[in-house]
């Protein structure tokens, strides 16, 4: 097909290679407090990596820091290889998302689209008509060009402020909770469409969430901070299935963490006592812990087992436990057991657990190959 000569396509309205960020060792100081702490993170180019933590762990701060609105008091950032310290936000080629929409009020949808391809020049009114109706599209709001931002709803208007950040294809998107005013259904249905997005405009992006379920559907990469530190940086099924630290496993979801002191350790098995009574067997996966060491036991309620008689199978672990509460989800039922004062809970089918009831003693059974050791991380001062 011929090329239209107005059409003839401009610097940056394709689809593009995004930019490769390294975060090398930065740290950011409000007065006492250390916003972020000595944080290095390497971000392949057109990747979607997630900063996920709990409130106050440093998640905005280092997106500031990658936009240039705030500068690292240590460290340096570099997008493409290329220092960044003194290159202006304006001048990096990111697009932004916030979880207020910071459209423009007095602007029709159309113009809110249309400002940044506008404001940069380059491209004439023809090729510039062509991208908003084109980006309008894609976030499935075609025929609201005419409307204004009061006129939209919450999920509208968050998706033309994703319209509005890609539309001019920055090499670099930052967002930041752009869901979090959203609720749930809406959410899910947002976050389809952000990987569409994702994929049809190759920008790298890095997204702010405290959302755990959202960082693991969206991204390739999970970077889970913690005080102003990357507690793992892993793809999403590493850091759910191999969580290296208790604070990471718990916070990816429902997680039982035994504590125990390590017994014995031989190249594949490690003997565990643990402190609520009882000795069991558990794979040596990742660092080796130490003799004597005290260490936690991971096992997630997915892969709990409740039996009425003793395992057979050497291979299945077992703590007698009382059922405290049966709570019925449809598909799966979710069941809090109390073993010895400590409290457990598993997630089983509820085809089959009819029976189960308070008050009823069973055991708590998991096969030694799906619980993980995890040890304590010890952080340079
Ligand atoms: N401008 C500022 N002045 C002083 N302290 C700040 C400033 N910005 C952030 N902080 C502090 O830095 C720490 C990290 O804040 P940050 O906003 O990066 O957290 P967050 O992970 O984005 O949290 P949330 O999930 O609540 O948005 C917090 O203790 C916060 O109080
Ligand atoms: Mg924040």
């Amino acid at each position: 097909m011929m090329a239209q000569p107005h059409e003839a396509m401009p610097a940056g309205t394709g689809p593009r290679a995004g930019a490769t960020l390294r975060l090398d060792a930065i740290s950011k100081r409000f007065g006492s407090v250390t916003a972020v702490n000595r944080v290095s993170l390497e971000i392949p180019a057109g990747s979607f990596v997630s900063l996920l933590g709990p409130s106050g762990s440093g998640k905005t701060t280092t997106l500031n820091m990658i936009a240039g609105f705030l500068r690292p008091d240590e460290g340096e950032l570099y997008f493409d290889g290329r220092p960044v310290a003194n290159v202006a936000p304006n001048k990096r080629d990111i697009g932004m998302v916030f979880q207020s929409y910071a459209l423009f009020p007095h602007m029709t949808v159309y113009d809110n689209v249309a400002f940044p391809l506008r404001a940069r020049g380059g491209l004439d009114g023809a090729a510039i008509d062509r991208r908003v109706r084109e980006q309008l599209e894609m976030v499935r709001l075609a025929d609201f060009g005419e409307r204004f931002p009061k006129q939209l709803s919450g999920g509208q208007r968050q998706r033309v402020a994703m319209a509005r950040a890609v539309v001019a294809r920055p090499s670099v998107l930052l967002l930041d909770e752009p869901l979090g005013a959203l609720d749930k259904n809406l959410r899910d249905q947002l976050q389809g469409e952000i990987k569409k997005i994702h994929r049809s405009v190759g920008s790298t992006f890095v997204y702010v969430t405290h959302d755990q379920s959202e960082a693991l559907n969206l991204s390739d990469l999970v970077v889970v901070m913690r005080e102003g530190r990357i507690e793992q940086a892993s793809d999403p099924r590493t850091i759910y299935q191999a969580p290296e630290t208790p604070f990471v496993a718990e916070f990816m979801g429902g997680a039982n963490l035994l504590p125990a002191t390590v017994a014995s350790c031989s190249a594949a098995v490690l003997v565990l006592d643990l402190h609520m009574g009882g000795r069991v067997l558990a794979p040596a996966s990742g660092s080796k812990p130490a003799e004597g060491e005290e260490v936690s036991l991971l096992v997630r309620p997915e892969d709990v087992l409740i039996a009425e008689k003793p395992p057979a199978d050497p291979e299945v672990m077992s703590l007698s436990c009382s059922v405290l509460d049966v709570a019925y989800f449809g598909d799966t039922i979710r069941l809090s057991l109390d073993a010895s004062g400590t409290i457990l809970t598993a997630r089983v089918p509820a085809r089959g657990s009819a029976g189960l009831s308070a008050g009823q003693q069973v055991l708590f059974c998991w096969r030694q190959g799906s619980a993980r050791v995890l040890r304590r991380r010890r952080y340079k001062p």
